[in-house]
């Protein structure tokens, strides 16, 4: 058997009409950016996401980075998040010129370790950038108590966690602002780049609106720094016909989780904990194993094809040098980064794939304790 880690064409088949018709508008009026499509999708999705404004960008990164600017974040300030997330999370804080300082992660959620947040503020800290990585929402309310404490701003990173939910609250509503990524594997992709910002500030809204298109509210007249981080009307049409499928491909995404859950409850792996105040949506499901590469390989020599996110923590990274961490910084987090691996995830999986997938690494258990 095999069992692509996504599978994206067979995600988009029952979508094909919609989105084609969908394009020939877009292709017939030539309104190619800013028209109807974004301006729906981003009253939709900040909507579904329990926020008052949206705003369509071009990316996941450039939605971080315009919230961070339009909080007044740059040179000579520090952002707290952590180091066990994708790049992008720290690139944000560096584009604008600030530091990413790092804590490390609660040994069962993998998520945010919140009460080491407050012993890394400083006099330059800003803003924490909280990463509700895989799908699972960060422990936001002593979080936000802190932020409140120090005033300091809270930018979530909610590019895995599309429908995500603390508490009854979605990601996206849960802190000052939130970016979301639409890479085409996310749980609500694009096909190509997209991104979202959503917030529940009035004025910060305004200024990521004006960011995002070369810090202009009319047309020449450019009163901030900003540049092109415009979501296009193509991508917009994808978006808006996906977003309507998104709750039901959640469930499935928790129902295809909790059947690994299940089935991989009697052997040697830690499966992902779910707190249960929330609702994770399984952007990625995450097991640890002892012979991580191991497995991996034989794995895919199965038909089987998983992944590591992420394999390097970016405390680690080459382009971090210059932040001074060294090996040790964050125990957990090195810890995890060593033996995670992905198992394939999407809405469309089969019962009879997560099956397959538990029985091979049952196979590759029993043969390497013999
Ligand atoms: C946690 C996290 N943050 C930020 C990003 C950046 O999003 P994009 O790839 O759309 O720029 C991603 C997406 O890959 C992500 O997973």
């Amino acid at each position: 058997m095999n069992v692509p880690f996504v599978d994206l064409k067979k995600q988009y088949a029952p979508l094909k009409q919609e989105i084609f018709a969908g394009f020939e508008k877009v292709l017939d009026s030539m309104q190619l950016f800013l028209g109807e499509n974004v301006q729906t999708l981003e009253k939709d999705f900040a909507q579904y996401s329990g926020a008052a404004y949206g705003i369509g960008v071009s990316d996941g990164t450039a939605a971080l980075q315009i919230i961070l600017r339009a909080m007044g974040v740059g040179p000579g300030d520090e952002v707290i998040t952590v180091a066990h997330t994708f790049i992008a999370s720290a690139e944000a804080i560096m584009l604008t010129g600030a530091k990413p300082v790092f804590v490390d992660i609660d040994p069962n959620t993998w998520l945010m370790d919140v009460s080491q947040v407050e012993g890394k503020i400083t006099s330059n800290t800003k803003a924490i950038l909280p990463v509700h990585l895989y799908g699972q929402t960060v422990d936001m309310d002593p979080l936000m108590d802190i932020a409140k404490r120090h005033k300091l701003w809270v930018v979530e990173d909610a590019c895995q966690a599309h429908g995500a939910e603390y508490k009854g609250r979605k990601a996206g509503s849960l802190g000052d602002a939130a970016g979301f990524s639409f890479y085409f594997s996310k749980n609500l992709g694009a096909y190509g780049e997209g991104g979202f910002i959503s917030t529940n500030n009035e004025d910060l809204a305004k200024k990521i609106r004006m960011i995002r298109d070369h810090g202009s509210g009319v047309r020449y007249h450019h009163d901030m720094l900003g540049f092109n981080g415009r979501l296009d009307e193509l991508q917009a049409v994808v978006l808006r016909v996906k977003l309507k499928h998104l709750p039901e491909w959640n469930v499935l995404r928790r129902a295809h989780a909790k059947q690994y859950n299940q089935l991989l409850s009697g052997l040697k792996v830690t499966t992902p904990f779910e707190k249960s105040e929330n609702s994770h949506v399984y952007h990625l499901y995450v097991i640890r194993t002892e012979n991580r590469d191991e497995l991996q390989n034989f794995l895919k020599s199965k038909g089987v094809f998983t992944g590591i996110h992420y394999p390097i923590p970016l405390h680690l990274q080459n382009s971090m040098a210059y932040l001074g961490y060294k090996k040790g910084d964050f125990p957990v987090t090195e810890e995890v980064t060593s033996d995670i691996l992905s198992l394939p995830m999407y809405a469309d999986l089969e019962e009879e794939q997560v099956k397959y997938v538990v029985e091979m690494v049952a196979e590759f258990q029993a043969g390497n304790k013999s």
